[in-house]
């Protein structure tokens, strides 16, 4: 394709927008492709992201045509989409929608989706382009990769992309990562292999960077000297819902531990990359992960949690051993919690404490940088009283924004000190709300910007630090929490061991 000479890719005001190409998902009546794919395509195309010809297909065992297809994703898409609802948009996309129906194993259903991506090629210009995503269970991974290396669909050309998306999990351990990267490899190169955590698409994320890498003011004491202990929260009112298949066979430490929060970790404590570029940032990521100590005395800090029947905003909540497809002896967790240590001259001494859980008071993903008490207070001990630590929040969401917690004088006659905030909200600074995690990954997968997409060696290095806890948990019980609470009364224990405590989100 002619490109445009006075087009200059750094220019900010010009919006990115993919090469013509199509969109193909496997899973695709699944609950993420209904939720969040479906409705984030439309989005991209209501803010004019996508590409004229562009063509969107579904895979799914379910006997549908064309028209239930376009209808069910009409639906989705209306019900979630974040920007308003624009007929003339949808009517535009689903002119190019396609749905092909089969299952995994199913060679005809292949090679009739070959031929169809084929056909869009004349009949709506996609170049030849395509991206897949693996919305589907990490067990059909292999089935479904065979096909394509098979059909030839996997294969890019200098003429034509074809890319792969996967979703988290990347296998249960070490071990299954291991072979399933192997497999991806073999029949995609790996700069067309996308592999997804959404935390990294979040807009609170993404600002880590800004805020450490843009500023003068945070870097200098972003270390061991002035740095107490980090707290990594990402709490969740919600219990399971539906996914009881799933989560029976994940828990809370496979299925957020080993990647959202090690992601957070590891844009906490990376250092400066070279240059703004998935490659350097991607490294700097890795040596953190590779950095990363598992505690040696896992009985005091590795807790696994699960909830117990309780009360959440003044509603009754089953405990996860009643939850529809549960068994009732079941020792998954729906908790963990972790103090890790990140042996880098940075960060050596400095306790990374790492927590997730369902079913807790309320929905909050939070870093939180806790700094040392000023090596001498000047003061009388009545006047600090109420003097905490100095803390730096990064509110991930909800209430997207930045906290900094600092002593102020009360006003009044004495010298009183006392904690006070400032903060920064999203909402408050910016007049154009944040886009949605699966919008801004799946227009970089079709851009083909890998820079918010972990690789293959970060996944590993992450599951070498979630192996030993496993190990260690197996065969165990997890301790018990009320639906409502803070998670296990053992978590709190791990942080008064070391004359710390959890903050209140
Ligand atoms: C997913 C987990 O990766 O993240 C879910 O599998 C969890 O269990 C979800 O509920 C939370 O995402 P968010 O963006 O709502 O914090």
């Amino acid at each position: 394709m002619p490109t445009n000479p006075l087009r200059d890719p750094r220019d900010r005001r010009l919006p990115r927008v993919p090469e013509p190409c199509a969109l193909v998902v496997f899973g695709i009546t699944g609950d993420l492709a209904r939720k969040k794919l479906l409705p984030a395509v439309y989005d991209l195309a209501n803010r004019g992201l996508l590409p004229t010809n562009f063509a969107l297909l579904g895979f799914a065992r379910r006997d549908w045509g064309d028209v239930e297809f376009s209808e069910l994703a009409r639906s989705a898409a209306r019900e979630h989409a974040r920007t308003p609802w624009r007929e003339e948009v949808w009517e535009r996309l689903a002119n190019s929608v396609r749905f092909v129906q089969g299952s995994f194993d199913d060679d005809n259903a292949f090679d009739e989706l070959a031929s169809n991506l084929a056909e869009l090629e004349g009949t709506h210009g996609i170049g030849g382009n395509a991206a897949f995503y693996l919305s589907i269970p990490p067990a059909m991974f292999p089935t479904v990769l065979k096909q394509m290396a098979r059909t030839g669909m996997a294969e890019s050309t200098p003429d034509r992309w074809r890319r792969v998306v996967v979703e988290k999990p990347f296998g249960n351990d070490l071990q299954s990562s291991r072979e399933l990267n192997a497999l991806v490899d073999s029949v995609f190169t790996a700069d067309d292999v996308f592999r997804i955590d959404h935390y990294l698409g979040k807009e609170t994320v993404q600002n880590l960077l800004a805020l450490r890498f843009a500023n003068e003011l945070f870097e200098p004491v972003w270390n061991g000297h002035h740095v107490d202990s980090v707290q990594i929260t990402m709490a969740e009112d919600v219990g399971i819902g539906g996914r009881a298949g799933f989560y029976e066979k994940t828990g809370a430490a496979r299925d957020v531990l080993q990647n959202h929060l090690l992601q957070l970790l590891a844009l906490t404590a990376m250092e400066e990359p070279v240059e703004f570029s998935a490659e350097e940032i991607r490294t700097e990521k890795l040596k953190v992960l590779r950095a990363v100590s598992v505690p040696e005395d896992k009985a005091r800090f590795a807790v696994r949690g699960q909830y117990e029947q309780g009360w959440l905003a003044g509603q009754r909540a089953t405990g996860y051993r009643q939850e529809e497809g549960v068994s009732p002896d079941s020792t998954t967790e729906t908790y963990a919690a972790v103090r890790l240590g990140v042996e880098t001259r940075r960060w050596a001494g400095v306790p990374f404490y790492l927590r997730t859980g369902k079913r807790l008071p309320r929905r909050v993903t939070e870093i939180a940088l806790v700094f040392k008490r000023a090596p001498h207070l000047p003061f009388a001990p009545t006047d600090t009283e109420e003097l905490g630590h100095n803390q730096l929040v990064i509110r991930v969401q909800p209430d997207e924004g930045m906290t900094l917690k600092f002593g102020s004088k009360v006003p009044g006659s004495v010298m009183e000190v006392r904690d006070v905030a400032m903060d920064f909200l999203y909402g408050e600074q910016f007049t154009e709300a944040s886009p949605e995690a699966y919008e801004r990954l799946l227009l970089d997968v079709l851009l083909g910007d890998a820079t918010l997409f972990p690789r293959n060696a970060e996944v590993e290095a992450s599951w070498a630090v979630i192996d030993p806890l496993e190990d260690f948990w197996a065969g165990t019980t997890p301790y018990s929490y009320r639906a409502g609470e803070w998670g296990p009364r053992a978590a709190e224990d791990m942080l008064a061991a070391e004359g710390r405590q959890w903050r209140r989100p």
